[in-house]
């Protein structure tokens, strides 16, 4: 990302939304546009803030992965107050602002040739749908690619064409589970920590990405502490509240630690010590 001084910094770019589809009840999918600049520029699990002219701003996970369409990329909305409703309520042709991609990212150096297991529960797949789609499209860099995807019920989850389509190519394994099925469900039952135990996971050569409501982390740590997966090897991605974006406001401090600058991707041997605020 090029240099920017402090005002630029909080200074929307002009996009265009350019597709959009309903996922579920709650989640929207927008394909944007930028208008004056060639390409994002993100990394996986990076996010950008996204302003909805008159009404306010957002912090809102990429979920496309790099490399995109040119200028174009992916997120997808819950419904959760004002900005994200009024989000919803924007069509294609609509004008929105972006700032960013702000943040820390998940990344695969140093794992070719090894093995990559995603875990994402709800609309953890979001964020980091980015990180699994690059390296499901450069599948034959690694040994293993192992994604596990939980969702409350079989209607909320989301991607599922992708997720057959990932599941297809040869050394990728896609397992899906839910809280509560219903008469159509023939999968999985159960949270996602039940996907866990059955993996043979090669501690040394492993890294695993996780992505999910808080709830989540700390039955999902505790499974890979069982299965003894070094905590330099996990990576996970922690939202909080944000306002500015860009390490000046302290809105999503964490113990000191700055959740848009110093995150939101962290890996685990370094924030072991905030494992109760997670
Ligand atoms: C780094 C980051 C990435 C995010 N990526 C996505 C994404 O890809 N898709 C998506 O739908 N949402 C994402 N969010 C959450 C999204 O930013 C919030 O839902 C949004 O800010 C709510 O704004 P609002 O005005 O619609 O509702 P508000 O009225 O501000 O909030 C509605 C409810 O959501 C809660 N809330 C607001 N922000 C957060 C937060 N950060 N974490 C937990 N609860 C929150 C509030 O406490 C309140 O209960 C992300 C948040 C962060 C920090
Ligand atoms: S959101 Fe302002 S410091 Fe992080």
């Amino acid at each position: 990302m090029s240099q920017k001084n402090d005002k630029d910094l909080y200074v929307p770019e002009r996009a265009r939304i350019v597709e959009t589809k309903e996922m579920t009840d709650l989640e929207k999918y927008f394909r944007i546009k930028l208008l004056d600049r060639e390409a994002l520029g993100h990394a996986p699990g990076q996010f950008v803030m996204v302003t909805v002219y008159g009404v306010g701003e957002v912090p809102i996970s990429v979920s496309s992965p790099p490399n995109g369409r040119s200028g174009e990329f992916e997120l997808v909305v819950r419904k959760a107050g004002n900005v994200t409703q009024a989000l919803h309520n924007l069509g294609t042709e609509s004008l929105v602002g972006i700032r960013g991609p702000f943040g820390t990212n998940f990344t695969s150096k140093g794992f070719e040739r090894k093995d990559i297991l995603f875990i994402a529960g709800g609309i953890g797949l979001v964020p980091l749908r980015s990180f699994i789609k690059q390296v499901v499209n450069e599948n034959k860099k690694y040994r293993k690619i192992t994604i596990l995807y939980g969702a409350k019920s079989p209607d909320e989850l989301l991607f599922k064409e992708e997720m057959d389509q990932w599941g297809k190519k040869e050394n990728v394994e896609v397992k899906i589970t839910v809280d509560k099925g219903d008469p159509s469900w023939k999968g999985n039952v159960g949270v996602i920590t039940t996907l866990i135990p059955p993996l043979e996971i090669d501690i040394q050569n492993t890294l695993v990405a996780v992505v999910g409501p808080p709830v989540m982390y700390k039955f999902v740590i505790l499974s890979l502490a069982s299965k003894k997966v070094a905590n330099k090897n996990i990576y996970l991605s922690l939202e909080r509240r944000m306002k500015c974006g860009v390490g000046k406001c302290g809105n999503c401090q964490i113990q000191g630690s700055y959740a848009c600058q110093d995150g939101p991707v962290y890996c685990f041997a370094d924030i072991e010590h905030l494992k109760e605020a997670l």
